[in-house]
C-alpha cells in the first residue's frame, strides 16, 4: 500500500515542534511494517542541502501565479524516507522560519505558500503514475495540508484522504478573496464547506472533505467535540464523529534511547540507572546550578505558548526552591513568557536556570538529566515531551489532558508513571508539584519503580501503525 504524507515540517530538516517529529517517524514505522509510505514537505530555504537528491526535478509549472513550482524527489540519509519537496524559491527559499518571519510574524502569503503544497500533494494523488509514483492514499496533516481534500475534491474525490489533528487551535484562516486566487471554486466556499466565520479555513477544508479524521490521542478525539476544546469547530467534528478516531503517536525509541543516545552524558537503563546521576550533574554543571546530587532537578522543554500553561509555572517556583528544589527551562515562544523566565533564573541563581532558544542535543541531556518533567498544557492533543521523559526515568507532572491522560498514569494508582493534575489553573498544577516532591523526598523505592515502569514501557510507533494501516485498508475497500 503506497501513503503519501503532507507535512509542513519534518525532523530534523525545518522542525517547530511534534509535528516534525511524527511526519519523520510515523512514516519510518510504516515503511518498516511494509507500507511504502513516503513525505511531501516544503523545501525551505537550507533544506535542500541537507538532502539526498536523486533523479530529475519534476516540472509543475507556475501552479498559482506563485512562480515555478518543481518536486524534487530525495532522502533523509538517517530514515531513508523517500522525500517529495516542493521547491519553490518565491515561496520557500527565505530566512525565517517555515511558518513565522524573522520578526516572528506570520508570513504574508501562508495561504499561496501551504496552498501550493496542498496543491502538489493532490496532483501527485491524481497524477496516475505519470510523476513516477502514485499514492493509494493521501495523508495530510494540520492546517497546512488542510486544502488536499478541497482539491482533491474538486479533481478526483475518490481517491482516499486521512486528515490528521494535531492540534485545533491553528486553523489557517485567511480572507475570503484568497479563495480564487487558490483556484478553490466559490461553491466550495460556505457553512458545508472551507468557510468558518466568514472567512477561509484551511482547517476546516480538511476537515470537512476528509474521508477519515483521526487525532493524536484518543482522549483528544473525545475532547475536540466538546465547546471547551474545540475551537468552535464542536459542531462539525461532532457531526463526522463516525469518521473520526484517535490514535496515540509513538516516539523513536532509537532516536531517544538512554543506553545510546549521544548527546548524554553517561548512559543509563532500567536495569542500571547510575548513568542518570552522572546526567544530572552535567545539567547542573551545565546551567550553574548548585551540584546537589540529592536535590529534585525539575526540567521543562517545550514551546513556550499559552497551551502549555507554562504562565502558571513561575509563582509556584519559590514554594519549591524552599524545599530544595532546583529547576531548568529550555523553551522558546512567546516573548512574555521568555521574560518571565529569564527574570525567574536571574532571581534564583544556583536553583533555577532557563535557555531561551531551541536545541535538539540539549532537550535530550535535560531529559536524560532532570527527575521530573513539567507539562501543565492547558488542553495536549498528544505531546512527546512526557514520552521522552518517561523513556529516560524522568516522571512527568502533567495535567490530565488529552495525550497526557492517555500516556501518563498519576501516582495513586497501582503502576504509577507519573503525577496528573485534574483541575485547570495553578492551585491543580501546585498540588502535583509538591505531591511529586513528597514521592520524592520519601517514597525512594516507590520512585525508582516507577522510573524502572517508564522506562520499560513500549512507546513505540508499531501500535499507531496497526492502526492507522486498517483504517487506510478500510478506506480502500470503501468501508
Ligand atoms: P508540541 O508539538 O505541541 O510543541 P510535543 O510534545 O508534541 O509538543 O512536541 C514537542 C517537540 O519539540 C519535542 O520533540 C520536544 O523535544 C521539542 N522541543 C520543544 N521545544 C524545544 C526546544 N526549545 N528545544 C529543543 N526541542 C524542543
Ligand atoms: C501538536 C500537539 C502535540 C502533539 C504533536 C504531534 O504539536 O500540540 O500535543 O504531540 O502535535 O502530534
Amino acid at each position: 500500500m503506497k501513503i503519501l504524507h503532507v507535512a509542513s515540517e519534518l525532523r530534523p530538516i525545518s522542525q517547530t515542534g511534534g509535528l516534525g517529529d511524527v511526519a519523520a517517524a510515523l512514516p519510518q514505522a510504516q515503511r518498516a511494517s511494509g507500507l511504502d509510505a513516503q513525505v511531501m514537505t516544503p523545501a525551505y530555504s537550507g533544506v535542500l542541502e541537507k538532502v539526498k537528491i536523486d533523479g530529475n526535478p519534476i516540472e509543475l509549472g507556475d501552479l498559482l501565479g506563485c512562480g515555478p513550482v518543481q518536486l524534487l524527489r530525495g532522502q533523509l540519509s538517517e530514515q531513508g524516507v523517500p522525500l517529495w519537496l516542493v521547491d519553490c524559491p518565491a515561496l520557500f527559499d527565505r530566512e525565517g522560519g517555515p511558518y513565522l518571519d524573522a520578526e516572528g510574524e506570520a508570513w504574508l502569503d501562508n495561504a499561496l505558500r501551504f496552498a501550493a503544497l496542498s496543491l502538489c500533494a493532490a496532483m501527485l494523488a491524481e497524477s496516475g503514475g505519470m510523476l513516477g509514483w502514485k499514492p493509494d492514499v493521501v495523508h495530510a496533516h494540520d492546517w497546512q495540508a488542510g486544502l488536499v481534500a478541497p482539491y482533491l475534491n474538486v479533481r478526483n474525490p475518490n481517491i482516499p484522504t486521512v486528515f490528521t489533528i494535531h492540534n485545533l487551535q491553528y486553523q489557517g484562516c485567511f480572507e475570503a478573496d484568497w479563495l480564487e486566487k487558490l483556484n478553490l471554486p466559490s461553491s466550495l466556499f460556505g457553512v458545508h464547506g472551507l468557510e468558518f466565520h466568514g472567512e477561509l479555513s484551511f482547517l476546516k477544508g480538511g476537515l470537512y472533505y476528509s474521508h477519515a479524521l483521526t487525532t493524536v490521542s484518543p482522549t483528544y478525539a473525545d475532547e475536540i467535540r466538546t465547546a471547551a476544546f474545540g475551537h468552535g469547530l464542536e459542531g462539525l467534528l461532532t457531526a463526522r464523529s463516525h469518521a473520526l478516531t484517535g490514535i496515540l503517536n509513538g516516539i523513536d525509541m532509537a532516536q531517544w534511547d538512554p543506553q545510546t543516545d549521544p548527546h548524554i552524558a553517561a548512559p543509563f537503563s532500567a536495569g542500571d540507572l547510575a548513568g542518570k546521576a552522572a546526567c544530572k550533574a552535567d545539567i547542573q554543571a551545565h546551567f550553574g546550578l548548585d551540584q546537589r546530587a540529592a536535590a529534585p532537578l525539575l526540567g521543562v522543554v517545550s514551546r513556550l505558548a499559552q497551551q502549555k500553561g507554562l504562565d502558571m509555572l513561575p509563582p509556584l517556583v519559590p514554594a519549591l526552591i524552599a524545599r530544595g528544589a532546583q529547576l531548568v527551562v529550555l523553551g522558546t515562544g512567546e516573548a512574555e513568557l521568555e521574560t518571565a523566565y529569564r527574570s525567574l533564573a536571574e532571581a534564583h541563581p544556583g536553583a533555577v536556570a532557563a535557555h531561551i532558544g531551541y536545541d535538539n542535543a540539549l532537550s535530550h541531556r535535560i531529559q536524560a538529566g532532570v527527575d521530573m518533567l513539567l507539562i501543565p498544557s492547558r488542553f495536549e492533543p498528544c505531546g512527546l515531551t512526557q514520552m521522552y521523559a518517561m523513556r529516560y526515568g524522568t516522571l512527568p507532572v502533567a495535567r490530565r489532558t488529552g495525550g497526557l491522560a492517555d500516556s501518563i498514569v498519576d501516582w495513586s494508582a497501582p503502576e504509577p508513571t507519573g503525577f496528573l493534575f485534574d483541575t485547570p489553573g495553578m492551585p491543580g498544577l501546585k498540588v502535583a508539584l509538591h505531591r511529586g516532591l513528597d514521592a520524592y523526598y520519601d517514597q525512594q523505592e516507590a520512585w525508582r519503580a516507577a522510573q524502572r515502569r517508564a522506562m520499560g514501557l513500549d512507546l513505540s510507533w508499531q501500535n499507531a501503525a496497526t492502526a492507522y494501516a486498517a483504517l487506510y485498508a478500510r478506506l480502500l475497500q470503501g468501508a
